[in-house]
């Protein structure tokens, strides 16, 4: 006997026209409104260096930047997120430089005011990259975190970045509490309507991290951060960590990585969908696709807009991309 399908098991019907798939895609396509993009500052204000570990990202001086942002501001750029990175500054058991007025990001964020008006600016707030020890907090006399010392310094931190300009502070730390803290640091300065916080709240221990810590000369000396960082099996944890930063008074959420954690976007944006959802697709996701692209695997275009539809499907609303530069021009071009 032939099988035929039956007239309600036809799809084709809905999907034959390239509208008609758009129409099938709801929520998924990329506009620069969907897109941040993640810049190195370094602390040698002339310089400019390619980062090896991530082809075609490099660390800008403050006097390199605004003539490497315009092209991407006139191609449409909507939002950066900014790191610093010392390779000079001496780094202590109290990241003092983490915001001190040498501080590259301090010091770039009132001319980027000035040189874009219309640029939304997230500052990620951390203290790796200024520890001696490359940790993301402080550690006691014991040598184990003190977190209470941490969130402290952190919201300080927070409120330094906040006092020089920054829109947005973004915590990517994972000590317990820091919203909370950087809430009330920023309420006190007087900055508490008018600096959003963007919490890296479901941020897990992955291996994909390596090229950044290159980039941001951040790895630990000695340990991990496992006892930080969210173990990467725990859908659990992801959701306790988002929902207590919810309560801590978050403005926006975030998921990172990406590409291996869609599942916990899904179930972040179902639990939370008042909340705008940012992914953060990370150096190691950027450079699997890159090197795959460069070695004939496949395309670099559609495997850059597949994997960002995918995190759109997922419930994403803002993705944190490497490629938005590369994005961008995609999009004027269409
Ligand atoms: C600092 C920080 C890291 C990343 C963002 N902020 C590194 C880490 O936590 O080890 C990773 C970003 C990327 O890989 O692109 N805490
Ligand atoms: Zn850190």
């Amino acid at each position: 006997m032939e099988h035929r399908p039956s007239a309600k098991n036809v799809l084709h019907s809905g999907y034959h026209h390239p509208v008609l798939r758009t129409w099938q895609c709801p929520n998924t396509t990329v506009r620069p409104e969907n897109l941040m993009f993640p810049i190195f500052i370094i602390d040698g204000d002339d310089d400019v260096q390619e980062i090896t570990s991530m082809p075609g990202n490099y660390r800008y001086g403050v006097n390199k930047l605004k003539e490497a942002l315009q092209p991407i501001v006139d191609d449409g750029l909507k939002s950066v997120l900014l790191f610093g990175v010392a390779q000079n500054l001496a780094k202590d058991g109290l990241a003092t430089h983490a915001d001190s007025s040498d501080n590259p990001v301090m010091r770039v964020i009132p001319k980027l005011r000035e040189w874009f008006p219309d640029l939304l600016i997230a500052c990620d707030v951390c203290l790796c990259a200024y520890t001696d020890h490359g940790h993301c907090g402080i550690l006691g006399a014991d040598g184990y975190l003190d977190n209470q010392a941490s969130i402290e310094r952190i919201a300080r931190q927070a409120v330094n970045y906040a006092k020089a300009g920054a829109h947005i502070v973004a915590p990517s730390d994972m000590m317990d509490g820091r919203i909370g803290a950087i809430k009330e640091g920023l309420t006190k300065a007087g900055l508490g309507s008018r600096v959003s916080v963007l919490s890296y709240a479901a941020k897990f221990a992955s291996v994909m991290y390596g090229p950044f810590r290159d980039a941001a000369k951040s790895a630990p000396g000695k340990g991990d951060r496992k006892g930080y960082q969210l173990p990467p099996g725990s859908a659990g944890l992801a959701a306790r960590a988002t929902l207590r930063d919810v309560e801590e008074g978050c403005d926006m959420l975030m998921v990172k990585p990406g590409l291996p954690y869609l599942d916990i976007m899904r179930q972040t944006k179902d639990k939370h969908p008042e909340y705008p959802l940012f992914v953060y697709q990370v150096s190691g996701e950027f450079a699997m696709i890159i090197h795959a692209a460069n070695n004939g695997v496949f395309q670099l275009r559609p495997a850059v807009e597949e994997t960002l539809l995918s995190m759109r499907r997922a419930g994403a609303d803002v993705i944190i991309s490497y490629f938005t530069p590369q994005v961008l021009k995609w999009i004027k071009e269409a």
